[in-house]
């Protein structure tokens, strides 16, 4: 994978650990960040050395605190549409990516920082973690898909709230709203508990984590039927040489060995 100025990647057993370095800025997510974002994500849709992705922010401050305000404050009506819809692309290949992706938030998850993390498949947290959209006192809405995902994740009111008032939540509030998974101790613990949630999904049929992904996405896609999603994936799952391997290995009484195929 190629080199990259604000991020640091790091592969341990399929598991690869994208961390967001730009620490002096609280890790803010500048466009040449999003780009980097991008073009990890296109590698790591084919990348067989990729089973699993967790992504986080360097230093103990912060996940990301928001799209870089230095960049936005430039943005006009035409460029500030392209903006949202490059943001909401990138943030939709994390969505869709047939791999698992866990935000690990030790810190600010704000604005763009919590619209990452809720494009991500799952969410835990440090009890320092302070989750938020405060995109209104500077004028502007999320743009990078916050107003959908956040709805989704925790109710409309509770969404409408947040995204009004622009107050931050712990880590507590976060879990206890859904927003959050897990809670860990530390930031070290907080990426061994990733570590082991990705290390358990590794062990199982790639294909068919894939197509789980795919089916729970369907349910919040308009033009899409999640119900006939869900019959046309198992029925892919049903011709894969891991759901052979899956079922003869359980009736004779041993480990499944998937090869994702
Ligand atoms: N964009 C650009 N720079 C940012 C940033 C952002 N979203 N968030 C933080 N920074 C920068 C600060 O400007 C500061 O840079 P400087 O040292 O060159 O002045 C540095 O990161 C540290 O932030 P600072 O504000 O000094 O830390 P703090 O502990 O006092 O406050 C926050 C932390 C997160 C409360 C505060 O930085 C903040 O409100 N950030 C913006 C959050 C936001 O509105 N995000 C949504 C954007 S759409």
């Amino acid at each position: 994978m190629a080199d990259f100025e604000n991020l640091q990647l790091a592969n341990d057993k399929g598991v690869l650990t994208i961390t967001i370095n730009r620490a002096e800025k609280l890790n803010a997510l500048n466009i040449a960040t999003i780009e980097e974002l991008r073009e990890a994500f296109q590698d790591i849709y084919d990348n067989n050395e990729v089973k699993s992705v967790i992504l986080t922010g360097a230093g103990e401050k912060a996940f990301v605190a928001g799209a870089d305000i230095s960049e936005i404050s430039e943005l006009n009506e035409m460029n500030g549409r392209k903006f949202s819809e490059n943001g909401q692309e990138v943030f939709e290949m994390i969505e869709k990516c047939h791999k698992p992706v866990l935000a690990a938030v030790n810190g600010f998850a704000l604005g763009g920082g919590c619209e990452l993390a809720m494009a991500c498949h799952m969410r835990i947290a440090t009890p320092n973690a302070k989750f938020g959209q405060p995109e209104v006192n500077l004028g502007i809405i999320p743009g990078y898909g916050g107003t959908q995902r956040l709805t989704q994740l925790i109710g409309k009111g509770k969404a409408l709230e947040l995204m009004m008032t622009a107050d931050f939540i712990g880590a507590e509030e976060a879990k206890s709203l859904g927003l959050v998974n897990h809670i860990a101790e530390s930031h070290e613990e907080l990426m061994t508990l990733a570590n082991s949630i990705l290390s358990k999904i590794n062990s199982k049929a790639p294909l068919a984590i894939g197509m789980v992904i795919d089916s729970v996405n369907g349910y919040y896609t308009g033009e899409e039927n999640g119900y006939q999603t869900e019959a046309n994936s198992f029925a892919a799952c049903c011709k894969s040489e891991d759901f052979k391997e899956g079922t003869k290995a359980f009736l004779e009484k041993r480990a499944a060995e998937f090869k994702g195929e």
